[in-house]
């Protein structure tokens, strides 16, 4: 079923008409015209029925993308433009789906693109078809074998630069499922003159300028070859470099190639000796040498290069020139040789040169085949691809192309034999009445130049092998006298007197009218390039050499299988392959490509129609189309009919139930189309005439509008409609959601509304019934409080009852106990003394306080002053007494205590008691004077004989006696000295001698100073104008300061009855002679044990440093 969504329909957008066959009217000019237009809007493709047209456009076009492969492929051909891509898929499927054998024609003349179209269905079969690494490799083989045979096979032309100058049909082989398995190349003719000779603006193959141009120097070296290309005589001058074209990068991808191909190392190297040599052939000259006979001998040169192509073939150099100067002719046994003159010695050379590279080719072909041949013996699909030479008319026309076009005739035979048959053959399959077309049978021009007995090639046989002179003028005196008659052969000394006159007819040619046109052939060459003769010393030569391949070139040089059979001529040999190829040919399904030229520039964008309009005809394009339409122009499946036509009928439209046929039938009736227009084949229907199927495309457009119309207001009355039911959809939604949320508020704000009020009187309720419980429960509870009081009122009214009788029964027992005191007072009145009572009072009262005296004689406490206990009161009426008992008893306890001390222990306490008042958290010395006790003459003087002097001298009792350490004024050092304290005096002396040094009246003392600290320094200040206060104040320090001090004060207060000033402080001043001293203190680290340290700083300052 074709797809009827399809974009690029054959029929869709087309510019002009992609199939010829539609063409109306049909005329050479409306031909022209399509494919000039379709050309012009870069549509180089162009069917007629399923051949076709491509028209070389010069340019790159970008119409060979892996994605134009994706859209073509599985494509039905007519169902897209057309394309050459549509036909490569339509043999491969049918190749793969049906099983058909397919071959791929591809004809037109040289430069039309024919060995670019074969690369492109080589391309795309190989993007189609199967895929993974060995059926990669495979696919990579066959498409690199095309740049080795380019290399070597292909030759800048004047008509293309890369001109395929041998003939090629390349079979592929694929599996059953459709994957590449190999392939099989056949060639056909090389042109071998071009090896030798170029025509003017033309260059030799490809390969001798690429491996000078892209050789290492180390190749060339090794090939003995040079790099410039006027070294060699055989590489035409004057087009030695084509634009556009790198000979060095191509033979690196040549090189590439036969690498991928499977060329090994050591084969390319053998190639290309073989290049080499067959260069430097061309450059061995021979000049004549006259010979005593009056024959002229040639002679070679210089012989180096004859050197060096031995050297590189490894030939015996003596043999090669022996080859080259003699020419043997072996008959029965016997050998006659003659020497060559210079003209048979260039023929010779050339020969060699021809015979060496035609044969390296065909090794090449030999050789590529063996690499990609396929590997397996199963049965093999295969698809075959021909790109052979086209037509070729040029001014001078030769052997070459003589063989081209007949190869050529031979080819639109068998177009003409398979398109014939196969349309007559799906006529009668469908069963369809088919009429004879005539046409152009050009069997009998093949019949002229291939019959057996009198064709031309024929002919020429005959006379290359018949005994005695034999030149291109013998054998065209055969052609005139044997063809004369045909009537597509034409000569000016033919018997039949037609031409007799025909001046464009020169003497030495004969004229072939060939389907494509008349040709003009020159007989110059035709016997000898038939020949195709090698002198059998030079194919001897060949074959002895070292050189494996140019060997086994030359199997016939084997002396052991010499044979004396000529070998088949060149026109037989062709003759012979040609029939093989159309053998092969008639066995698979044809598909053909013809290629046009559209200009001689190689120009793209430039359509010559002269030109163009030659190859239409020639090609015989007309002709095709023509037979094509003679018939039907135009065939389709019932299915494809009624699907792209059915909107023209009611009944088909929309759909039609029963077969395709019938509703093609009804809708050919409805649209009352002629019935001599169409015929209903089996499976297809017929139309004969393009304008009818143009009509039926017009009615569809129209009709497509129209329905596009209908569509467009179906769909906008659909679209209004949904939108429509979407928005009153949309509106019940809303207003049932509308409806629905004031409900809910409603009925929430009534079912709060009713809560309250059921709570309400819940509450209401509920408090009706805790009051009517609380007043139950309050009276049940006011029952028990009134029983309770009723109980406790009886009870107390019992208590009280009882009380009251108890009371009664104790005042009655009082009353009657005092009654009865009173009855025995008044009794015993006369017994007892008026004051007894006052008496035992008093008696009690002593015992009382006997016991108690006694009591607290038991718990006195201790005698210390310093106990605070005391027992607790018995009474409490001796309060009184008992606090002042424990005052008296205190007084006495101390009293007591201080009966105790001596005079001496007294005074000691109270000079502590002093010491305590003066110093006593003022100065930190203070408490390391509580231990100790204050002894007072410490040295014991008047003991001690050391003293004695000083002894004497002392009158009154001693009160301290001690060592000092007396400070110096003026440096602070300390020196120790004997202070002696008396009742008046205080006396320095040495403490060695005891000689007296001062002696200072106390009433001369003013004041002391100390610090506040640890430190053992005090100074004594002196009354002004006093004699001891010359010298000014004393400095000293002693560890009984405290001692020391305290006895001075009391001292002096004992003797003045004055309170002397002691002052502690951190800073103080003294009077050194006329200078006011500040002592200061300051803390300072431990030095000489507790000792601390005085320095003079200046006159100023004494600094003590306090450890
Ligand atoms: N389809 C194409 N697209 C672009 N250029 C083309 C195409 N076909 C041919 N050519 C150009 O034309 C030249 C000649 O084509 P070629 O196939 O070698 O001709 P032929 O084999 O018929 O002698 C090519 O080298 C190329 O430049
Ligand atoms: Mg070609």
């Amino acid at each position: 079923m074709p797809k009827s969504e399809v974009k690029t329909s054959l029929l869709d957008n087309m510019i002009g008409v992609g199939d010829s066959v539609l063409l109306e009217p049909l005329t050479e000019d409306t031909f022209l015209e399509n494919l000039k237009n379709r050309f012009d809007h870069s549509e180089i493709y162009t069917y007629i029925g399923s051949v076709v047209i491509s028209v070389n456009p010069y340019r790159h076009l970008p119409i060979y993308t892996p994605e134009k492969v994706e859209e073509y492929r599985n494509r039905n051909f007519y169902e897209l433009s057309p394309h050459i891509y549509a036909l490569a898929d339509e043999a491969y499927r049918s190749l793969r789906d049906q099983d058909k054998d397919q071959c791929i024609l591809i004809t037109g003349e040289s430069g039309a693109g024919k060995t670019e179209a074969s690369k492109l269905v080589m391309s795309y079969v190989a993007a189609v078809c199967g895929k993974g690494a060995e059926v990669n490799q495979v696919k990579e083989q066959l498409l690199q074998s095309n740049p080795v045979l380019e290399a070597f096979g292909n030759a800048k032309t004047m008509r293309n630069d890369n001109s395929s100058r041998f003939g090629k049909y390349m079979d592929i082989e694929f599996d059953f499922k459709g994957d590449p398995l190999g392939g099989v190349i056949s060639n056909y003719l090389l042109e071998k003159s071009r090896v030798v000779k170029q025509p003017r603006g033309e260059r030799n193959f490809h390969i001798f300028y690429q491996l000078l141009s892209g050789g290492s120097e180390d190749l060339l070296k090794q090939l003995k070859l040079e790099r410039e290309f006027n070294q060699y005589n055989y590489l035409g001058l004057d087009s030695a470099k084509v634009n556009g074209v790198d000979d060095a990068a191509n033979f690196r991808t040549v090189k590439n190639a036969m690498q991928i191909v499977g060329f090994l190392d050591d084969e390319v190297v053998l190639v290309l000796e073989v290049v080499a040599a067959v260069l430097k052939l061309g450059n061995i000259e021979f000049k004549p040498e006259s010979r005593v006979n009056g024959l002229d001998e040639s002679r070679i040169q210089d012989k180096n290069e004859l050197k060096e192509i031995c050297e590189l073939l490894g030939q015996d150099q003596a043999v090669l020139e022996r080859a080259f100067s003699f020419r043997t002719v072996e008959a029965k046994q016997e050998k006659v040789s003659t020497t060559l003159n210079v003209a048979q010695a260039y023929y010779a050379r050339d020969a060699l040169a021809k015979n060496l590279y035609n044969r390296l080719f065909t090794w090449l072909v030999n050789r590529i085949n063996e690499s990609i041949k396929a590997q397996t013996k199963v049965r093999k699909k295969v698809m075959g691809v021909l790109d052979i030479y086209g037509f070729e008319i040029f001014e001078n026309n030769s052997f070459e192309q003589f063989i081209i076009n007949y190869c050529n005739e031979k080819l639109q035979q068998i177009f003409i034999e398979l398109t014939l048959k196969e349309e007559q053959e799906e006529y009668i399959k469908e069963g369809i009445e088919w009429t004879h077309i005539e046409y152009f049978n050009n069997a009998i021009i093949c019949e002229l130049i291939e019959n057996n007995t009198n064709g031309i090639l024929a002919m020429l046989d005959e006379e290359c092998l018949r005994p005695g002179t034999v030149t291109d003028e013998t054998f065209l005196e055969k052609l005139n006298q044997v063809c004369a008659v045909h009537e597509r052969f034409e000569s000016r000394m033919s018997k039949s007197s037609r031409f007799l006159n025909d001046t464009t007819l020169p003497h030495n040619c004969f004229r072939i009218q060939h389907y494509a046109g008349k040709v003009m052939y020159h007989v110059e060459g035709f016997v000898d390039k038939n020949n195709d003769l090698l002198y059998r010393d030079l194919s001897q030569a060949m074959w002895k050499t070292n050189h494996v391949l140019v060997k086994s070139l030359f199997p016939e040089g084997n002396p052991a299988k010499m044979s004396l059979k000529r070998p088949p001529t060149a026109g037989s040999q062709f003759k012979a392959s040609v029939a093989t190829l159309m053998k092969n040919l008639q066995t698979k399904n044809p598909n053909y490509i013809r290629c046009i030229k559209p200009n001689d520039q190689k120009a793209p964008h430039v359509f010559a129609e002269g030109l163009v309009c030659h190859q239409v005809r020639y090609l015989g394009l007309m002709e095709n189309v023509r037979v094509r339409r003679a018939g039907y122009a135009f065939k389709q499946p019932y299915e494809s009919c009624l699907e792209r036509y059915k909107m023209l009928c009611s009944q088909t439209w929309p759909h039609w139930r029963q077969g395709s046929r019938d509703g093609v039938k009804v809708l050919l009736t409805e649209l009352q189309i002629p019935p001599e227009e169409f015929s209903y084949g089996r499976s297809k229907i017929f139309i004969r005439n393009p304008r009818t199927l143009f009509e039926l495309e017009d009615l569809r457009k129209r009709r497509l509008e129209d329905l596009a119309t209908l569509i467009q207001k179906i769909y906008r009355g659909w679209k209004c409609r949904t939108n429509f039911l979407l928005m009153k959809k949309s509106q019940i939604i809303i207003s049932a959601w509308t409806k629905r949320h004031f409900q809910r508020k409603k009925y929430l704000q009534l079912k709060r509304v009713t809560l309250i009020i059921q709570s309400y009187i819940r509450g209401w309720k509920a408090r009706k019934l805790l009051r009517e419980l609380k007043h139950q429960k309050r009276c049940e509870e006011s029952a028990t409080t009134i029983a309770a009081y009723w109980r406790g009122f009886q009870a107390r009214r019992e208590l009280k009852r009882l009380k009251e009788e108890a009371r009664r029964k104790h005042a009655v027992a009082v009353i009657w106990a005092y009654w009865l005191g009173l009855k025995v007072r008044r009794e015993y009145r006369k017994f007892f003394r008026a004051n007894a009572g006052k008496k035992i009072y008093e008696f009690t009262i002593q015992r009382i306080m006997q016991k108690y005296f006694l009591e607290l004689k038991k718990k006195l406490p201790s005698m210390s002053p310093t106990e605070k206990t005391w027992p607790p009161r018995p009474y409490l009426f001796l309060d009184d007494t008992h606090t002042e008992l424990k005052r008296i008893f205190h007084l006495w306890r101390c009293k007591k205590y201080r009966d105790q001390f001596t005079e001496q222990k007294k005074a000691i306490f109270e000079e502590k008691l002093e010491a305590s008042e003066l110093f006593k958290d003022k100065k930190a010395l203070y408490t390391n004077s509580v231990q100790q006790p204050f002894q007072g003459d410490y040295l014991e003087i008047s003991k001690n004989p050391k003293y004695q002097k000083l002894n004497g001298a002392v009158e009154e009792n001693i009160v301290l006696a001690d060592v000092v350490n007396k400070i110096n004024r003026a440096n602070g050092k300390g020196a120790p000295r004997i202070f002696l304290l008396t009742q008046s005096n205080f006396i320095l002396a040495d403490q060695k001698s005891g000689q007296i040094k001062s002696t200072i009246p106390v009433n001369d003392i003013t004041s002391v100073s100390v610090s506040k600290q640890t430190d053992g320094l005090f100074a004594v200040h002196l009354k002004e104008g006093s004699t001891a206060a010359a010298k000014g104040d004393f400095l000293f320090t002693s560890d009984r300061l405290i001692e020391i001090i305290t006895k001075l004060y009391r001292t002096i207060f004992f003797k003045t009855n004055q309170k002397i000033n002691v002052e502690i402080n951190n800073e103080f001043l003294v009077q050194f002679n006329q200078d006011k001293v500040c002592v200061k203190f300051i803390q300072g680290a431990q030095k000489n044990g507790n000792l601390p340290t005085c320095k003079r700083k200046n006159n100023r300052l004494l600094e003590v440093t306090v450890p």
